[in-house]
């Protein structure tokens, strides 16, 4: 719906809803820049129409029942695939849309393991008219490998079967399994409907689907609607990202006599004790409309508004192998540079220079290494991108604040919000060139009509970039460059790219000399919305402070129903039970509200984002994008930052992601909560996004909403210490949350970074193995130990890389935690603690209560690794600068490997680069070298070599052969540790091979 002026003027002066001339600095809370006063938009701008969602709704009409399915014909079949073309097999049922009559099927068997199936209409009508085809300019959709014909482990078989038509199975060869089947079902094809049902066994294991907030496993009973959203990390529904890719695993328990059964039920560790194999394998939907995956107990039903039927499957037969797959369509991770993986501190509401020089200097007070310091949209001029506030964060100072960072080998990252601006034409003091420099080169979204397309988002009224214009790139490179030459920024934070807008429709068309408007709620802090919540059991372990909060909450909360009571009642009044429901118009479609109502958290579709009727430049509609307007300007900000910073490799954080983000930025888990359970969260969500490809994820370490305490703080900044992406972000007015404000979160931080910069560069390793072969980097117990059904939802503990386990406590006040160490019962595994070196001893049961109390992250590293490891220092430029250590820890067959990745850490085509490989067995450590890279060839300080059964004769150790002479032997850990290396090897670790025997 567009606002029309009128009707956004009567709103404002409707004297129910009161016109608050606020001024967002006279709030205390608050740190914006804002010197006017200013209108704040009534809350009935972002209130969309009254929808009920399809999947909730009785009445709705089942597609499967009115709809007549597809017949095939001309099936013509090739070395490579097949084609055909499916007919609609009886009257047109247009559930929720106008079926499409003709159908053009084309599959494809791309490479051995991966199958791609295409379904579109046959003639291309307008664009209004029917249908909307995902442009490989914008994502990625590779076509048949040359040369490849019939080897294909997937087989694509059909039939058109009496009663409901065409259908389709892929079957994997190998394994003889149907990975996927329609068979039986209808195909349903409208403009505005599209229907796959597939069949699905007893508690089959999906994996993916993001972006959601729901534990690893996504269970039988669960509707993944898939449209990008801005909501702060509501439990099972729609959020930032789109991701519509699931792995599936099956669990085969193996008999005496060989043969396999299907386990279909979930079973736990105590119980899953036979013999079994699994398979797994991958499905990805290519397809940027608003979609749903309707997951039920013996199906699985696809639905999109829109598009084609862009299907890949991927044969696997294992979760490494399917990954490899996925990421060869979609694009391999981005290396990251070295510095990424330092620890971060971010929070909205640094009001200026000073206030952030002062948290730096705080974390050195306190021995605490930071490596960024970010900036939230309080450092805008009026909370415009790419402009300062003059006063607050001027550029001389703030470029010597940045040149003081640099100097020390610390960074710098700002904000940057997805929409622009636009200035009171009433008020030439309001003018701002960035949008002048936009709107006069074409940059911006388009109402129907042709005028602008005007939102509200931070600053007031606002416009959206066009990617689907290169005039939008080149204006926004040019943005980037020009204030980089002004404050030298290191990396980029994308906010807001759903592509979010605080009003429904274009809102502000006629309405900019209001300009800057306040959005249509109150910021946190200001009346109305002032933070009294804590974490679980706060009023157990701070018993006073919480008395004190609860009753000021009480106090706020009556104040804000006496201050309200007339506002409720129009609104009540207003409100209505009776929902809009749209009928299908033959061969029209209605954007704004579909027939079919997907379940989108914000209910109609153009509440709290940019409208679908919001109109591109070459007549694409939002509707038909809306999905991939995140990873565009991620896409956008990627060349403007090479631009920016010539050579180097771009660091980007963005909100909204996409499949192929990965190749450009990483991923913060969006507006948490303060609370144990979005701990927890954090792992299921990390482990979705390294399905996703975007292993360079993390999420608000000590919560973003609500305020946190020093329990979850202390448990959460060491948690997040073994995550790739490591940073503190706290909303505007929560208590502060750095973790130098509690004693014991010092503490507890230190104690946590310090394994991490140690593994940093396996850390770092893991990723070069990501960004080249398309490896995970976060692990799920599952896909590292594929044989055990009773980790199918394992997701309280991860696996970093292949060998380092983490089982972190999630829950309030427990000062011990259960997990499991896969294998080790069975004799596969050994592992070790990583604090004291010793074996983990054999548990009597599979899960064991492992002791944690505060300040205690249990970490253990898997046998059979070899890590090359450096020391904790206040940045990773010192931690680059250490000595090297080795640590041996050996499998139960008494070997280990590893391998180590190194270049200068941050060229985007590094000149030199080196890969030392490693392989020990009882008695001997053999260090491979390869490559000229020389930047980090340090002396070797010592090896910790593990589950050593008994001391070394004297003298018998050698390296190279020569004895080495500092070695002790600890019977009780069994650890051998050779110390005083400093001097061996010439004080070049990885200048040449070299043995230690
Ligand atoms: C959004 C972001 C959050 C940020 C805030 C203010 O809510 O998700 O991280 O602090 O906007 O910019």
């Amino acid at each position: 719906m567009v606002v029309s002026s009128a009707f956004l003027s009567s709103l404002l002066l409707a004297p129910c809803l009161a016109i608050a001339q606020s001024s967002t600095t006279a709030s205390p809370a608050s740190s914006t820049t804002a010197f006017a006063s200013q209108f704040t938009l009534p809350a009935s701008v972002d209130e969309g129409a009254p929808l009920l969602p399809t999947v909730n709704d009785p009445t709705a009409p089942d597609a499967q029942v009115k709809c007549p399915g597809y017949s095939a014909s001309s099936v013509r079949t090739s070395s490579s695939g097949l084609t055909a073309r499916l007919t609609l097999a009886g009257t047109a049922c247009n559930v929720f849309g106008t079926d499409v009559q003709d159908l053009d099927l084309r599959v494809e068997y791309q490479t051995n393991s991966r199958l791609h199936i295409n379904i579109r209409p046959s003639h291309v009508t307008a664009q209004n008219e029917s249908w909307y085809l995902l442009s490989t300019e914008y994502v990625p959709a590779p076509s048949q490998e040359s040369g490849q014909t019939t080897t294909s482990d997937l087989t694509f078989s059909w039939a058109n079967t009496p009663g409901s038509g065409f259908g389709f199975n892929v079957t994997r060869n190998s394994t003889g399994e149907v990975l996927f089947s329609t068979s039986g079902t209808k195909l349903v094809f409208e403009n505005q409907f599209i229907e796959l049902v597939t069949h699905q066994e007893e508690n089959y294991n999906l994996y993916g689907l993001g972006e959601v907030i729901h534990g690893l496993r996504l269970g039988n009973n669960l509707t993944r609607t898939i449209y990008a959203a801005d909501v702060g990390d509501p439990i099972d529904y729609n959020l930032y990202g789109s991701h519509p890719f699931y792995l599936q695993t099956r669990y085969f328990e193996v008999g005496d006599d060989n043969s396999t059964t299907l386990v279909t039920e979930q079973l736990d560790p105590s119980n899953a004790t036979g013999n079994y194999t699994s398979s797994t394998h991958g499905v990805y939907f290519r397809n940027a409309h608003g979609m749903e995956v309707l997951m039920r107990p013996t199906n699985v039903t696809w639905r999109t508004l829109g598009g084609s039927i862009d299907l890949y499957f991927f044969s696997g037969p294992t979760q490494p192998d399917v990954t490899h797959q996925y990421l060869d369509v979609i694009g391999m991770p981005a290396l990251q540079s070295y510095w990424g993986f330092g620890f971060h501190q971010c929070r909205w509401g640094y009001q200026n220079w000073s206030v952030t020089e002062d948290v730096v200097n705080n974390y050195e007070r306190f021995g605490i290494p930071l490596e960024v310091i970010w900036n939230d949209i309080d450092y805008m001029n009026q909370y415009r991108d790419f402009d300062n506030d003059p006063i607050r964060f001027n550029y001389s100072a703030g470029t010597a604040f940045l040149q003081r960072l640099h100097d020390r080998g610390q960074h710098y990252i700002p904000i940057i919000d997805s929409a622009i601006y636009v200035p009171s034409p009433d008020n030439a003091s309001d003018a701002y060139q960035t949008f002048n420099d936009g709107n006069e080169t074409g940059s911006f979204l388009l109402n129907p009509d042709g005028s602008l397309y005007i939102g509200a988002v931070w600053p007031g009224f606002t416009v959206f970039p066009d990617w689907l214009t290169t005039a939008a790139h080149a204006w926004w490179k040019n943005e980037m460059v020009t204030w980089h030459q002004k404050l030298p920024f290191d990396g980029a934070w994308i906010d807001m790219n759903e592509v979010s807008s605080f009003c429904v429709g274009s809102c502000g068309s006629g309405n900019l000399s209001l300009n800057p408007v306040h959005p249509p709620f109150a910021l946190p802090g200001e009346p109305g919305n002032v933070i009294y919540d804590y974490p679980e059991g706060f009023n157990l372990t701070n018993a006073t402070e919480a008395a004190s909060a609860s009753s000021a909450s009480q106090s706020q909360a009556e104040a804000t129903v006496t201050a309200s009571s007339t506002t409720a009642s129009v609104l009540t009044s207003s409100s209505s039970t009776s929902y809009l429901r749209t009928t299908p118009t033959p061969s029209q479609r209605n954007v704004n509200h579909p027939p079919y109502v997907i379940n989108n958290v914000q209910g109609d579709l153009a509440v709290h984002a940019v409208s679908p009727n919001a109109t591109h430049h070459n007549g694409i509609l939002e509707y038909d994008v809306h999905n991939i307007w995140g990873h565009q300007i991620l896409q956008a900000t990627y060349a403007a930052l090479l631009a920016a910073i010539p050579g180097k490799r771009p660091f980007i954080i963005g909100r909204s992601t996409f499949p192929s983000s990965g190749t450009l930025a990483g991923h913060w888990g969006g507006d948490n909560s303060a609370k144990f359970y979005y701990m927890y969260f954090s792992i299921p969500q990390a482990l979705s996004f390294s399905l996703f490809g975007i292993p360079m994820f993390g999420v608000d370490t000590c919560g973003f909403n609500g305020n946190s305490d020093e329990e979850l703080c202390n448990r959460w900044m060491q948690l997040s210490a073994l995550f790739p992406f490591y940073r503190n972000h706290n909303t505007l007015s929560a208590n502060p949350q750095e973790a130098y404000v509690w004693s014991s979160v010092i503490d507890a931080t230190k104690a946590a970074m310090n394994v991490r910069f140690q593994l940093l560069p396996y850390l770092y390793t893991l990723f070069y193995n990501a960004h080249t072969q398309g490896d995970t980097v976060m692990r799920a117990l599952a896909w590292e130990f594929p044989n055990d059904p009773s980790l199918a939802d394992a997701d309280r503990q991860f696996v970093l890389g292949p060998s380092i386990l983490v089982t972190p406590v999630l829950t309030q006040g427990a000062t011990t935690v259960d997990g499991v160490f896969p294998g080790l019962v069975e004799g596969t595994d050994v592992y070790y603690d990583w604090y004291n070196q010793t074996p983990v001893s054999v548990p009597s049961t599979k899960n064991t209560t492992i002791a944690a109390p505060l300040g205690h992250l249990p970490v253990y590293i898997r046998g059979g690794a070899v890590l090359a490891t450096q020391q904790m220092a206040m940045t990773t430029r010192a931690a680059r600068n250490t000595s090297w250590s080795l640590i041996v820890a050996p499998g139960v067959d008494g070997t280990a490997s590893g391998s180590l990745y190194l270049d200068d850490g941050e060229s985007l085509a590094p000149n030199a680069t080196k890969i030392v490989t490693f392989a020990a067995e009882m008695g001997s450590l053999n260090v491979t070298v390869h490559g000229n890279y020389t930047g980090l060839d340090l002396p070797l300080a010592n090896i910790t070599i593990m589950g050593v059964p008994r001391a070394p004769p004297d003298n018998l150790v050698r390296i190279n052969g020569q004895p080495v002479a500092n070695s002790t032997y600890n019977a009780t850990s069994m650890t051998l540790f050779i110390g005083g290396l400093e001097p061996v090897l010439g004080g070049k670790i990885w200048s040449a091979n070299w043995s230690l025997s």
